[in-house]
């Protein structure tokens, strides 16, 4: 049986109905994210921080000066970028694959938002045209539930690390939420994120936070810094 799908026009198939309803393909991920960006406000998701401290001591704790170019990736409507600016970076590149969530950080930033790059991508398709000192990604790995999936964003990082660069994740802990906006999560320990970025990259740093959500959940995040090898 096929099924008209108004967002492209055409018909699928049952079994690719299937999927975009349970977020199986890049089409569905974009949609989910872009509506949860459209229809939520920027400060009730679960991810929401008014200033990334994490991120920020992370950076302060690798002694990251402000001319290192900088790529968030994921970095949906993060106040990070407002900080980088703050600290006098100027080489910032903001990744996602919601233009909605991109749009409320513009939006938030008014005239500096013009001294960002904005990509709108998805990561298991971006081909990085450039390098990036510090790669930054803050719950957006732990989605990619699939090994393709993770193969093909290993592959833009292996192009995009600086030779001397550093990349810093932060992914949900063996004891962290098992979902985050209603998708499922593969939750690391520091080993099993290296393992995962395979062996290009070496884990230099690592250390466990509790973020505290504005409904007052808690979830644990594995940081993790690595180098190329
Ligand atoms: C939990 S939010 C974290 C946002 C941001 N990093 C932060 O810390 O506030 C996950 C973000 O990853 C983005 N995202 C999910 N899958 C993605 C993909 N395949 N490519 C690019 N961005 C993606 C979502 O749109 C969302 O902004």
């Amino acid at each position: 049986m096929f099924i008209w799908d108004g967002s492209t026009g055409r018909t699928i198939s049952d079994k690719m109905w299937i999927d975009n309803i349970i977020g199986g393909n890049a089409m569905s991920q974009r949609d989910h994210w872009g509506e949860v960006y459209e229809t939520k406000s920027p400060d009730a998701v679960s991810w929401y921080q008014p200033t990334p401290i994490p991120s920020l001591q992370a950076l302060d704790r690798l002694h990251i000066a402000p001319t290192a170019s900088v790529i968030d990736v994921g970095g949906g409507a993060s106040h990070l970028v407002d900080h980088l600016l703050a600290r006098g970076f100027s080489d910032i590149t903001v990744l996602d694959i919601a233009a909605p969530a991109l749009e409320i950080a513009k939006a938030r930033l008014g005239e500096a938002a013009a001294q960002v790059h904005w990509v709108v991508a998805d990561m298991t398709q971006w081909v990085p045209g450039r390098s990036f000192d510090v790669w930054h990604d803050r719950a957006v790995f732990h989605f990619l539930t699939e090994e393709g999936q993770r193969a093909a964003y290993r592959k833009a990082l292996e192009q995009a690390l600086a030779p001397a660069g550093v990349a810093i994740f932060a992914t949900f802990a063996l004891d962290g939420p098992e979902k985050c906006s209603g998708l499922a999560v593969r939750r690391y320990d520091a080993v099993g994120l290296a393992k995962a970025l395979g062996s290009a990259f070496a884990l230099v740093a690592d250390w466990r936070e509790v973020h505290v959500t504005p409904g007052g959940g808690h979830q644990a995040f594995t940081w993790g810094v690595f180098k190329r090898v």
